[in-house]
């Protein structure tokens, strides 16, 4: 039940603050202050180098690279669009304040592995607690377990002054490398609070552009477990195509075409039926095993299972690829130089959280290759702490193991394979003939995005092999 007053005035929102500039909390406030001209919107972070290279003067170099965003924030920012390590003022100063902070999985103690570590978001709490000296409305924009609004509601109403605050949630349902076009066209904006006047103050600021039939009204349970549900249905249909393409490698069916055939049925829809080396981004695995934790918690065991397998299979992809390209370079690669053509978790970004070629990699390394890298956002610095984060191996281990190159053709050259890893659209153009002539032979290609036009690869004189074809 929404209930109907929190503040008896309705608040004014003049000033916002995010706490947490990330992938999600900078594109997000970007596109509220292009849309918002009369607000200021200030991103807070406890990161100085991050908050810095937000305020870079070469906005072709902020700390994320989003397809859209540097255009927004050279029109925006100094105007009415900050970026700033003064968290307790800009709290204070702020009538609405974003909770975007991460919320990886426990990596220790109760829920390890599985359950969402709340450390960041508490802290938040206690601080807005700490500092705040007037009524406030607090969103939680960070993807969340259920219930989680109840804990920073506790922490918030013990403060022992009389300062109001409302919770709100407003989960995010952008995805990276379209970010800028989700937030400027959304599917929806769901708003889950406890007072319907509250809820109407930051959907009046999303109203600057998002129609109001797109501006979902709800509980604050039910927004919570929205977001988890979406993307466990989402990251279920991933699984589920890329289960058929281990079916297809061993028939002669083809997997783009069955994801045709059945994406071609209106009740099952064409998107997200892409087979693929596995999922990954700091969303979907995060958010399912967080769904099983809490199903586990409530002793829906059953439930539970369901959710598992779908990341218990991702796995099993990632495994799979790699595993394919040790037998096919009959059965060793100690020793031998593979090229990898990206590490980012998807086009279009370089966001590297969860990515499928860190487990390849992993793989591979242990096997002995080496590997030789590139991709055209990701820096050399993020692809060898991704892989030293792992602690399979020592530093200088992967050092010695890993080259990274900024030229394409450098990084293929002399490879006895290469495995595309990710989907930029760039490599599409290459010229693959030079870089058959550059490798040993037989020269093999892996490709773990159905990217390549296979009947030309094969004219080529490429060894290639896909996923479920
Ligand atoms: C996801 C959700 O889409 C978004 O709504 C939510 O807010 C955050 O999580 P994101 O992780 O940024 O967004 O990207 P997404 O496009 O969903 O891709 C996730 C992973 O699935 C990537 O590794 C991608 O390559 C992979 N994928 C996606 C496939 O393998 N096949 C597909 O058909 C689609
Ligand atoms: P997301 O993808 O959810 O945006 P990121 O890791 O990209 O996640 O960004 C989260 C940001 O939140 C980081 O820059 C981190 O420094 C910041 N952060 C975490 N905890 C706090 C805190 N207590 N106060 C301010 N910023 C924080």
């Amino acid at each position: 039940m929404v209930l109907e007053k929190f503040i008896v005035t309705q608040m004014k929102v003049t000033k916002i603050c995010c706490i947490g500039a990330g992938y999600v909390g900078g594109p997000t406030m970007a596109v509220i202050a292009k849309k918002n001209p009369n607000i200021t919107v200030t991103v807070v972070d406890v990161n100085q180098d991050r908050i810095d290279a937000w305020n870079n003067a070469d906005v072709n170099n902020l700390p994320i690279y989003e397809p859209g965003l540097a255009q927004i924030v050279k029109e925006t920012r100094g105007k009415n669009l900050f970026f700033s390590t003064e968290i307790d003022k800009t709290i204070d100063e702020s009538e609405m304040i974003f909770i975007s902070v991460n919320t990886p999985t426990k990596t220790y103690g109760k829920g390890k592995g599985m359950a969402a570590d709340l450390k960041y978001v508490e802290l938040c709490a206690r601080n807005i607690a700490k500092v705040a000296t007037t009524n406030k409305i607090v969103v939680e924009k960070s993807t969340l377990p259920v219930r989680t609004a109840q804990a920073i509601k506790s922490i918030l109403d013990n403060t022992g002054s009389d300062v109001k605050f409302s919770i709100l949630s407003n989960p995010e349902f952008l995805a990276e490398g379209t970010a800028i076009q989700d937030l400027i066209n959304p599917d929806r904006v769901l708003i889950g609070g406890e007072f319907e006047d509250a809820i109407e103050v930051l959907a009046n600021i999303y109203a600057s552009w998002v129609p109001q039939d797109k501006i979902l009204r709800t509980n604050v349970w039910s927004s919570e477990l929205s977001k988890l549900t979406a993307n466990a249905f989402l990251a279920q249909r991933i699984s589920s195509i890329n289960a058929i393409s281990e079916l297809c490698e061993k028939t002669e069916a083809n997997v783009n075409e069955v994801a045709k055939a059945i994406g071609m049925d209106s009740r099952i829809g064409p998107k997200f039926l892409k087979a693929s080396v596995g999922f990954g981004g700091s969303c979907f695995q995060k958010d399912i095993l967080n769904l099983v934790y809490i199903a586990r918690s409530y002793n829906l065991h059953e439930v539970a299972d369901y959710w598992e397998q779908v990341t218990l299979f991702n796995d099993h992809q990632k495994r799979r690829f790699a595993d394919h390209i040790v037998n096919t370079l009959y059965n060793t690669v100690s020793g031998k130089k593979i090229g990898f053509l990206g590490w980012a978790f998807k086009k279009d970004t370089n966001d590297t959280r969860e990515s499928a070629a860190i487990y390849v990699a992993d793989y591979l390394l242990n096997e002995q290759a080496s590997i030789s890298v590139y991709d055209p956002k990701v820096p050399a610095k993020k692809m060898q702490s991704d892989l030293n984060y792992l602690n399979t191996r020592s530093v200088s281990e992967n050092e010695q193991q890993v080259t990274v190159f900024s030229n394409p053709y450098e990084a293929l050259k002399d490879t006895h394979a290469v495995a595309i890893l990710t989907e930029w659209d760039e490599f599409k153009s290459y010229d693959w003939n030079k870089i058959y002539v550059n490798m040993k032979k037989p020269a093999f290609i892996f490709d773990g995005r159905n990217l390549l036009d296979k009947t030309e690869m094969i004219k080529i004189g490429f060894e290639y092999s896909s996923i479920g074809q």
